[in-house]
């Protein structure tokens, strides 16, 4: 059997531009542990109790900061801003002035540009061992965006073994904010082969379609008789092959799904039969990007083996994507005086088997 240590904190103790960097580790009293790093504030392990009783780390990620810098994955359990997913041509407007941002996706911007969020040594407070906060200002004009923002992210271990992340911003100017946590989940352990076995419920009757850029349309679709009718549980392999246009310009699912459910109702829940492990995932944020990691090239992670296509999902609650290109999509703006909120639950369970 795999045994799956934390990371060593010494291996997260790095500089960089002239920040250090730190590796933060919460357990809770059900015996799950996480790990955390201020680069990028991601989660780096989810180390959670499978049927068996085994600890099993379900996120994929490094065991060194070096790791992460090195990957060509760049957001593994990162904090994705100021913007996450895509902008169209990298240009939005605020009251007739228009903003860009460097394209980092074939002709669009992706992720916060660049240099987004997960690039940046947030500072950090730590309290009770139980909860961990991370602080960022990002400056009036970085990566393009205007106002200058002050953000922070908590991330908390229940004891119901749920990972509370809370995100908080101001800014001095109107602009624009979509943040979310990137963590690519396996269900089996990280590492241990593809997620496309595993079961997956998504509570919504719509998706937002894109094209073969991968930006929306306009407006959204209905699941009903599409691959993306997730409504009642199924592999994520059933209808993957599916020849529907959708799935062909997402390269698989990379879909934001419209989610009504309040932040008590999960939006969504994947499942795996071989380790029992059941994750929901709850969230105030009005999708949920559900990627089943179409890009994942051959990065080798904190397991030895190698991450390649399909070897994790990722559960991404956030606003839709090019939303301030898209007048139909719900605002995306900050003001002055505003303060955004949003929160996302990832609470892991074992399934009894029916
Ligand atoms: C996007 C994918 C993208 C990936 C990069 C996801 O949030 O939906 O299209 O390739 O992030 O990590």
């Amino acid at each position: 059997m795999t045994t799956y240590p934390l990371p060593l904190a010494k291996d997260f103790e790095d500089k960089i531009n002239n920040k250090n960097t730190h590796l933060i580790t919460l357990r809770n009293r059900a015996g799950m542990q996480i790990a955390l790093t201020d680069y990028g504030a991601r989660l780096v392990s989810a180390l959670v109790p499978d049927k068996y009783g085994n600890l099993i780390d379900v996120v994929l990620g490094f065991d060194s900061i070096k790791g992460y810098v090195n990957a060509q994955e760049q957001y593994h359990g990162a904090t994705i801003g100021r913007f996450c997913n895509r902008i169209a041509a990298g240009k939005f407007c605020i009251d007739d002035q228009e903003f860009t941002l460097a394209l980092n996706n074939g002709p669009n911007s992706l992720h916060g540009g660049k240099e987004g969020f997960h690039t940046k040594v947030w500072d950090r407070q730590v309290s009770f061992k139980k909860l961990v906060d991370f602080y960022y200002v990002s400056a009036d004009g970085e990566e393009g965006f205007p106002g200058e923002l002050k953000t922070s992210v908590s991330y908390e271990l229940s004891n119901e073994n749920e990972i509370i992340i809370k995100f908080r911003a101001t800014t001095n100017a109107t602009t624009i904010i979509n943040l979310t946590n990137h963590a690519y989940f396996n269900l089996n352990g990280e590492g241990n082969g593809d997620v496309l076995n595993h079961i997956v419920q998504i509570n919504s009757d719509e998706f937002v379609p894109i094209n073969d850029q991968q930006i929306p349309e306009g407006g959204v679709m209905p699941v009903e008789g599409t691959a993306f009718d997730f409504r009642e549980p199924k592999s994520i392999a059933q209808d993957f092959e599916a020849k529907e246009e959708q799935l062909i310009n997402g390269t698989g699912y990379d879909h934001c799904f419209v989610n009504k459910q309040p932040l008590s109702q999960a939006a969504a829940h994947a499942y795996s039969k071989d380790s029992g492990i059941c994750l929901e995932v709850f969230t105030t944020e009005p999708g949920l990007q559900f990627y089943t990691g179409n890009f994942l090239a051959d990065d080798q992670g904190k397991s030895g083996h190698k991450y390649l296509r399909y070897g994790g999902f990722c559960f991404e609650a956030q606003h839709y994507p090019d939303s301030p290109n898209q007048k139909d999509f719900p605002t995306v703006l900050l003001k002055p005086g505003e303060v955004f909120q949003s929160e996302i639950r990832y609470k892991f369970s074992i399934k009894k088997e029916a």
